[in-house]
């Protein structure tokens, strides 16, 4: 990880007393949850300070919760104090500050019943969910939330010894912004050159922050090519329908604008739309089988037909779930179905369908007005470009743009390698999902999977912008992980 000169702004060091970070195993709350008509009794110990100096301590804290059967010798799912597995769902939407999760809380969506944290207390995983800061709190721009999230991290293998669970095997979770960190936790590295950083600058522990698996939802990520990925996506698809507040969150009830871009916009649209195919290119990913996945200039080429695997996959699994076919040819005209299998996917017609629902530069706003502009702005300025295109056609005089270092700090993909610690990845985006490209998430799984990774990569069926809907498959992928099966 590189930092340097992003960390003015997290040095205003607390001047109160400094917090301890070692666990105090007896300051702790008796719960209990319902799941699945089983009553699990655990500890809840709550607001935990993960840095000693904490500058934003409502946000720089986790909420961990320990099965009690772990302070009795007991056994679930097969793990006990010793070997269970740390589940880390991070809470973060739309790149803003975030509080610790609390079990059966539900700020964050997901399907009825218990939800992902007390879903994991009940197959036997300790639950560390860590707050971070965000774009609008006051030293919350980027990469602030990343260091946050390792920090936690690095408290739960500071306390490895005296805290039920195993720090060898944390895996992440999140949705959304949080989807793009519980990401960026597992492919950045940090090494002694971060030492001063995180324990002398931040108070963070002196321990190793590389976790063992990653799931993310719908990850908002490579935010610096997202904008051409978009309109690669939507481009000539010219109705919209806006979120009409900048705070983008999947946690939010969401309201709509319809409009149409006008002429300027679809300029914009082709301009960034014809930068894709030569960035696509130049990242050299290949398939399974080891073919290139590429772009013709038009946008068409190996790489689309990668995206549009996914989609199909998707529509096939309806299938085999006893779909009928010609419901779902009639519903999805961009399909094309021949018996029970899908022959093709119309991919601009498939884009057609689910609708625009960002205007262009979906992200990089030419009035500074997205919420990235806010996560890449400073002190100074409250909103920055971080891409040279809307930077170069920005509508804001004066508008100032971030420096390349912190713009790189919150991109996966220039960590990606084949000495990324994580082998294992979960990425799932539904087929409904416009708030960024398909081609976002289908990038990251190439690229990990390019890397050596075991990567379970799905596009759910019919599914919007949301998260941790599927809790069986991903708890049964979150065992079969750590029990090597
Ligand atoms: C989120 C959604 C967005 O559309 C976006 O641009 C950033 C974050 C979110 O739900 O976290």
């Amino acid at each position: 990880m590189k930092k340097t000169a992003i960390l003015a702004a997290m040095s205003l060091a607390n001047l109160a007393q400094a917090h301890s970070l070692d666990f105090a195993a007896d300051k702790y709350t008796a719960k209990t949850a319902e799941v699945n008509g089983a009553t699990i009794a655990y500890r809840a110990y709550e607001g935990i300070p993960y840095v000693s100096k904490p500058v934003e301590p409502e946000y720089q804290q986790i909420n961990i919760y320990i099965p009690e059967a772990y302070f009795n010798g007991g056994s679930i799912n097969g793990y006990s104090a010793a070997t269970a597995p740390i589940f880390l769902p991070n809470q973060i939407g739309g790149y803003m500050p975030a509080k610790p999760g609390v079990p059966g809380e539900r700020r964050h969506g997901g399907q009825p019943g218990a939800d992902a944290m007390q879903t994991a207390l009940a197959k036997g995983y300790i639950v560390a969910s860590p707050g971070a800061r965000g774009r609008t709190s006051p030293t919350g721009k980027a990469p602030a939330a990343i260091y946050d999230l390792k920090a936690a991290v690095r408290y739960l293998r500071h306390n490895d010894a005296v805290m039920p669970g195993d720090a060898e095997k944390i895996i992440s979770n999140g949705t959304s912004a949080g989807g793009a960190l519980s990401i960026l936790l597992g492919a950045s590295i940090t090494d002694g050159d971060d030492r001063k950083l995180f324990v002398e600058i931040m108070g963070a522990a002196d321990a190793r922050d590389d976790i063992y698996a990653v799931s993310a939802y719908c990850p908002i990520s490579i935010l610096e090519h997202a904008d051409a990925a978009y309109e690669w996506e939507f481009n000539g698809v010219n109705d919209y329908e806006k979120m009409d507040i900048t705070m983008l969150d999947y946690k939010v009830e969401r309201k709509l604008v319809k409009g149409t871009l006008d002429a300027a916009e679809q300029r914009v649209s082709d301009e960034l739309k014809a930068q894709f195919p030569a960035y696509v290119n130049s990242l050299g990913l290949k398939n399974a089988q080891g073919e290139p996945l590429a772009l013709n200039a038009d946008g068409s080429g190996s790489f689309r037909d990668y995206v549009a695997a996914f989609v199909a996959a998707a529509a096939n699994a309806e299938l085999q779930k006893g779909a009928d076919p010609a419901v779902l040819q009639a519903e999805n005209p961009w399909l094309t179905i021949d018996g029970k299998r899908v022959k093709n996917v119309d991919f601009a017609a498939y884009a057609k369908a689910m609708g625009r629902q960002k205007t262009p530069p979906a992200f990089d706003a030419l009035d500074l007005s997205s919420g990235e502009n806010q996560l890449f702005g400073d002190e100074h300025q409250d909103t920055r470009h971080f891409t040279a295109y809307s930077a170069a056609n920005s509508a804001v005089k004066g508008a100032g743009s971030v420096g390349r270092a912190a713009v790189k700090t919150m991109n996966p993909l220039y960590y990606i390698s084949e000495k990324t610690v994580p082998q294992h990845w979960r990425i799932r985006v539904g087929t409904k999902d416009r708030d960024t490209s398909h081609a976002i998430a289908a990038i990251l799984a190439a690229k990990l999977q390019n890397s050596g990774k075991n990567v379970d990569m799905a596009m759910p069926w019919g599914v919007p912008h949301s998260g941790d809907y599927d809790l069986d498959e991903l708890f049964a992928w979150m065992d079969g992980v750590v029990k090597g099966k």
